[in-house]
């Protein structure tokens, strides 16, 4: 049987791609959202994997839903810390709930979601973290003063937790997608994205979902052993570290 995979904010967007993905390769996939029951149920009844609706910004909501993932399919072995929501503004109009809403779900998401499976991960001497961060940690963009902090923090997080994962079979990477043609994208202002974005974006377009998708499988895999604290950067040569 195929290893248990959890993809959070796995039903829509980069997640969804991600969780299809696992999938068409065997993996036993949870897809975890947080608030769309219309789009959740549909994509179950499209794909065939399973959903999961838990916020993950909520401690006790994550013991509970990662219980009952584990009950419908056995020990998570690959957890990809995907769910991610913007509320940008410039910084002189962000309110304290836009910055504590980001950082909630974005970043102590991760501290909650790897917290709970880590340590069947160190006991079974097997793990793969990949953690969803953005092209926005690693230059800083305007409007997103919270994002930018939540997802700089991610990479932080994950070269951290490489080191301390590393004995026991568990590997921890990262991937920073660019600017990919999902919802959270197209909510953009036309002219911003249009004028100043994607004039940005050397190959001269967005991303596609199915591009991260692939960066993340391969992160999961065995062939990947031997990477862990790394980013892989998909952003259409936007940005170089
Ligand atoms: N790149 C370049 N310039 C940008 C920009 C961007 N991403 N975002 C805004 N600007 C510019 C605008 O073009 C505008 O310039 P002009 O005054 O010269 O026209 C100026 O900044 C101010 O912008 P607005 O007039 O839109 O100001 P506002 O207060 O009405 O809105 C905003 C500010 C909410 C930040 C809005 O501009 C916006 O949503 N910008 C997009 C920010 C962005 O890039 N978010 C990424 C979302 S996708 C994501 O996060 C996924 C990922 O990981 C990549």
């Amino acid at each position: 049987m195929g290893r248990v995979a959890l993809v959070t904010g796995g039903t829509r967007g980069i997640g969804a791609a991600i969780s299809i993905a696992f999938k068409q390769q065997g993996y036993r996939v949870a897809a975890n959202y947080a608030g769309n029951d219309e789009k959740a149920k549909a994509f179950e009844a499209e794909t065939g994997i399973a959903v999961f609706k838990w916020d993950v910004s909520d401690y006790q909501a994550c013991a509970a839903g990662v219980a009952n993932v584990e009950a419908a399919i056995g020990p998570v072995e690959v957890l990809v810390n995907n769910a991610g929501i913007t509320r940008d503004a410039m910084f002189h109009k962000m309110t304290p709930e836009q910055w504590n809403e980001v950082i909630g779900t974005n970043l102590t998401g991760l501290f909650n979601m790897t917290h709970l499976v880590w340590t069947g991960m160190r006991d079974r001497n097997f793990g793969r973290i990949i953690n969803i961060s953005s092209i926005n940690g690693q230059k800083g963009q305007m409007g997103q003063a919270n994002y930018s902090a939540a997802k700089a923090g991610d990479l932080g997080f994950t070269k951290a937790l490489a080191q301390e994962g590393a004995a026991k079979g568990i590997t921890v990477n990262a991937v920073c997608p660019g600017y990919i043609g999902t919802e959270m994208v197209r909510a953009i202002p036309e002219k911003v994205l249009n004028e100043r974005i994607i004039p940005q974006i050397p190959v001269g377009r967005l991303g596609e979902p199915e591009e991260i998708a692939r960066c993340v499988s391969f992160l999961a895999s065995d062939d990947a052993g031997f990477i862990t604290g790394s980013t892989i950067s998909a952003n259409g040569g936007q940005f170089f570290v």
